[in-house]
């Protein structure tokens, strides 16, 4: 049993006995985000991933970025404290349809989002997350055809704003579909020199009342910088930890589901990883990420490009 131990303490003495670095994402729950050694976005904690010189990866995010962490850095031992954490954009796009989506479209290059599988990785051209897309896309020649897949929302976010035409794979991320136009509107009347910010995995309905659309860690400067002391934040709630902790003095709330509040927003996979969970990884070192050599090489050279490309 697990009950008396001092959780904190006994992951930092695992950390340093196993020699491991403890990367989460901004989703995770406050405990895991204060003992981090490190807390991104999905491009960031890639490129942590790909510099650390640690022996461990303990990473507090869901497989898709321990997975990306795997490829990156196919000699560390890296360790997802719940298997059970995917996500639901991953889900929507199965290695085989999305071959076959492909192959229906061969004059198009591939442009994935990060949120998906190494299969799809190794299906892909070029990866991006929500902070190098934009980047990236304007890199690619403007007679160049392109399936954007899996989150419909982030690739007509893209669209609309560059003007670029792409077929779009139809996914979603359930957390960020879960808003409330209506509610979010009901809130801005309440709250009405307070700014929005939305991260583009929301449908349009909401991303179009928003005044700042970026990732979860261009969600966080723009906290930094917005006019005023309150903010209205349209993506999963946990990432306000970070915000009233550099910004104590400001105001953050979350925009509502269809209840009228956040909680139904918090995204039940990044929910999964707990500080017991963490522990146990560490002791163990189990659940690991492994994976076949020819599928990592596969999806490296997507990955690889995101990471050249996003400069
Ligand atoms: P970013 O942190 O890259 O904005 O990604 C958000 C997300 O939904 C991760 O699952
Ligand atoms: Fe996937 Fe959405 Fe959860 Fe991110 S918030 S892991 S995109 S389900």
């Amino acid at each position: 049993t697990l009950a008396g131990l001092d959780l904190r303490a006994e992951i930092d003495r695992l950390r340093k006995e196993k020699n491991a670095v403890i990367l989460a994402h901004y989703y995770q729950r406050p405990e895991l985000q204060d003992l981090a050694d490190f807390v991104g976005d999905s491009l960031d904690l890639s490129r942590k991933a790909q510099a650390t010189d640690a022996d461990v990866i303990a990473f507090c995010g869901v497989r898709f970025m321990a997975e990306t962490a795997k490829i990156l850095s196919p000699d560390k031992i890296v360790v997802l404290p719940d298997m059970d954490a995917g996500c639901s954009l991953e889900d929507s796009c199965p290695p085989a349809a999305f071959a076959a989506f492909r192959a229906a479209h061969p004059d198009h290059i591939a442009l994935t989002y990060i949120n998906c599988s190494a299969e799809v990785k190794g299906l892909s051209d070029i990866i991006v997350t929500s902070s190098s897309a934009e980047k990236i896309l304007s890199q690619i020649p403007k007679d160049q055809k392109i399936i954007f897949g899996p989150d419909k929302h982030l690739g007509g976010y893209l669209a609309r704003k560059t003007g670029r035409e792409m077929l779009l794979w139809p996914g979603v991320c359930i957390v960020h579909e879960a808003f409330s136009e209506t509610e979010l509107l009901k809130l801005k009347a309440q709250h009405p020199a307070a700014p929005i910010a939305a991260h583009p995995e929301c449908p349009a309905h909401i991303v179009e009342h928003a005044d700042y659309v970026g990732s979860t860690s261009g969600i966080l400067d723009y906290a930094k910088s917005m006019p005023g002391d309150t903010l209205i934040v349209a993506t999963e709630p946990h990432i306000m930890h970070q915000m009233e902790l550099a910004l104590p003095h400001k105001h953050f709330i979350g925009a509502p589901g269809a209840d009228g509040n956040c909680n139904c927003n918090i995204c039940p996979y990044m929910a999964l990883n707990t500080m017991e969970k963490l522990y146990i990884a560490l002791r163990d070192l189990e659940p690991r990420i492994e994976m076949e050599e020819g599928l990592r090489l596969r999806a490296k050279k997507s990955l690889d490009r995101m990471l050249d490309m996003a400069g």
